[in-house]
């Protein structure tokens, strides 16, 4: 069977059509997911591989996406890092967030496939449960995403604890960060071995910093956590395409290429024609949909679909979402997105 267009499009070729997947793909926009989620709780779902893979593979079926993404949470790696995480209706909340030198010196480096066996287990069900039809992404939260979590203990507006750390305790800053790195690269090796077929690093959080600070903090940990994973035996058998996703990624264009991923997600606040300008021809590139415009007519959304698409080019291009689905949108109007991207960019 030749490779699936998704993954040769992370190679940067041009494909017989623009592959798309969505960012929170699995959520509650969808009926069939918010069915499950009302006999589970959130961790309930993570925990549990027989249902993470039921969700994972909904929208699948239900829209022909071209990848799927493992059904977790970037916070789920918190608990084996001795942290208690929990998710309330209103967003993941981390009741005790570390601020101090000695909470920093006892979170713990662990081993994934000991810590998070489920995640393992779910990865080989969805992958049976896939029977070759799409890609399987596995992902993590990038360094500087998980740090503010920490830190903070949830989310932020103006993130006043980890720019005390960052800026007030640099060396504490690092610490931490290194640990972060090392579990981070561990964990999507260990989703590799056990059957990913790329992965995905999510920077949700690393456009809230200067240029310079993008270089000192979020971009150099990614480049660690890329050097880690390119540098291992599970990569030197199995080179999966990574991709490394920055929201709000457009003040550090100049450097977002030199991360070493082989895609680069691009959030909606940049036209993706000129990312491709500022960053090259050597990655490709994923985006870049405003989730917002899916609350647009199924018309409205076809011209921006269609305007992405000439924007973007044929080389490597990844059709998504410039961030994950809100909860509110129309599941029709996420079918009326793929049939555009679908018909519009195919090129026989
Ligand atoms: O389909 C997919 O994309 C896979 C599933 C996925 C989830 N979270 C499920 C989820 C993925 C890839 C994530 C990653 C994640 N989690 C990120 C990075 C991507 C991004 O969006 O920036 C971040 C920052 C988190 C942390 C997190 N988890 C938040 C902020 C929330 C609350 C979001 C909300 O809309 O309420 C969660 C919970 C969460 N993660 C939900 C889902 C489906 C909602 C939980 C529920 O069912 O109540």
């Amino acid at each position: 069977m030749s490779e699936h267009l998704f993954l040769r499009a992370c190679r940067r070729e041009t494909v017989e059509r623009t592959p798309i997947w969505m960012m929170r793909q699995a959520g509650r926009y969808l009926p069939a997911y918010r069915a499950v989620r009302a006999k589970a709780s959130f961790l309930e779902l993570c925990r549990n591989p027989a249902l993470a893979t039921e969700v994972t593979l909904q929208p699948i079926d239900e829209f022909g996406f071209d990848a799927s993404i493992l059904f977790s949470d970037i916070l789920i790696t918190l608990p084996p890092m001795g942290i208690d995480v929990i998710f309330p209706d209103a967003g993941p909340k981390i009741p005790t967030p570390v601020r101090t030198s000695e909470a920093i010196a006892d979170v713990k480096v662990f081993d994934p496939e000991l810590e998070l066996p489920y995640v393992m287990e779910a990865i080989k069900q969805i992958k049976t449960g896939l029977a070759g039809r799409v890609p399987l992404i596995g992902f993590a939260g990038a360094p500087l995403t998980m740090l503010t979590y920490i830190v903070e203990g949830g989310g932020s507006k103006d993130y006043p604890h980890t720019k005390k750390l960052l800026y007030g305790a640099p060396k504490d800053a690092h610490a931490l960060l290194d640990k972060i790195a090392h579990n981070c690269a561990a964990f999507l090796e260990a989703q590799v071995r056990a059957g990913a077929d790329c992965v995905q690093l999510f920077d949700s959080w690393g456009g809230i910093v200067s240029p310079g600070d993008f270089r000192e903090y979020p971009l150099r940990y990614a480049k660690q956590v890329i050097q880690l994973l390119r540098s291992s035996k599970t990569f030197s058998e199995r080179p999966v395409p990574i991709i490394y996703f920055v929201n709000g990624c457009a003040p550090y264009l100049d450097d977002y290429a030199s991360s070493g991923a082989d895609v680069l997600g691009v959030d909606w606040r940049v036209g993706i024609d000129e990312v491709r300008r500022r960053v090259g021809d050597g990655v490709a590139l994923q985006g870049n949909l405003d989730p917002g415009a899916l609350f647009a007519s199924p018309a409205e959304i076809r011209t921006r679909v269609a305007d992405i698409l000439a924007r973007a080019g044929t080389r490597g291009h990844i059709f998504n979402l410039g961030h994950g689905v809100l909860p509110e949108t129309n599941p029709e109007h996420v079918r009326a997105m793929v049939t555009a991207v679908k018909e519009l960019s195919a090129r026989s």
